[in-house]
């Protein structure tokens, strides 16, 4: 990969990355046509990455259907996938992690603590491998997306991060690759997520400012539906994620829901 990208901008040509863990959907697509519209070259990893799931999550079972993604993919105009296996990502004596101290320790750092230590691992590993001009991320991950682009400058990476929408189902529900897990009836629980966000950004509209009552009323509409579990749902700064009280500027709400087995998050920017 190394030396097939060296060739390739050798040639004149710059490259676009779009890192995934595959089983893709719209959301993943779009990043993709994102990624041909800013560079002559895109690369899609797939590579369901080991060192961002902790030893009670769903590593094993994660959806995976290579096949699938590839054809998706080739009728997208996409020539390059790379598919490491874990093995050679990780062989045994594996040592060097790169770590984004403070942004990890909140939102989903907090109950998935190995998360973020080994989201920045892989793509510092896939960087170096790939050594795009750019590389794609989408902003339903919107704490990923502000860590990256940390690390890049922290690192001197230089890589230009593109942040997308979020790609959403027709009834709002975001795209997920973990969305497969979900039953039938799990469906309308799971949708609450949006729907908590959507009442907020109305809340706001009228003027409420206090988080506290955006929170509480997110809270209520989510419990309302005895399959889910909330994990949290927070009002923060857009950049440090740290908790915001009154909302007088543009802000970040996130949220994180197990639905059943499922764990979902979305996000959603409120602005007074
Ligand atoms: P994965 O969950 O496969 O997501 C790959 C990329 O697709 C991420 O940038 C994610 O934010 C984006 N994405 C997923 N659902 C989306 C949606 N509904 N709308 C827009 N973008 C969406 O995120 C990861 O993989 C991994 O942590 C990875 C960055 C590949 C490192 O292992």
């Amino acid at each position: 990969m190394q030396k097939f990208s060296a060739q390739i901008k050798k040639s004149g040509k710059t490259i676009a990355l779009v890192p995934t863990m595959g089983y893709l959907h719209e959301g993943h697509i779009s990043l993709v046509r994102i990624a041909q519209k800013v560079c002559d070259a895109t690369i899609v990893s797939i590579f369901v990455n080991p060192a961002q799931f902790g030893p009670s999550e769903d590593l094993n079972s994660y959806p995976r259907d290579l096949e699938k993604d590839c054809a998706l993919l080739k009728k997208e105009g996409v020539e390059t996938i790379f598919t490491p296996t874990p093995k050679e990502l990780y062989p045994a004596g594996y040592q060097t992690y790169v770590n984004a101290l403070h942004l990890s320790e909140h939102l989903c750092g907090i109950s998935r603590p190995a998360l973020f230590k080994g989201v920045t691992t892989v793509l510092t590993k896939l960087f170096n491998i790939v050594s795009p001009n750019k590389a794609v991320f989408g902003k339903k991950d919107f704490q990923q997306f502000v860590i990256v682009c940390q690390m890049i400058k922290d690192l001197n990476f230089n890589i230009e991060i593109i942040g997308a929408p979020i790609v959403r189902e027709a009834d709002g529900l975001a795209m997920s690759s973990r969305n497969a897990y979900l039953k039938k009836n799990q469906r309308k629980p799971a949708l609450s997520l949006y729907k908590a966000l959507k009442q907020s950004e109305q809340l706001v509209k009228k003027g409420e400012k206090r988080a506290e009552t955006i929170i509480g009323a997110a809270l209520k509409l989510i419990n309302s539906f005895d399959e889910t579990l909330i994990d949290y749902i927070s009002i923060c700064n857009l950049e440090t994620f740290e908790e915001v009280k009154i909302i007088d500027c543009p802000v970040l709400m996130a949220l994180a829901v197990k639905v059943g087995k499922t764990r979902l998050i979305d996000n959603i920017i409120l602005s007074p």
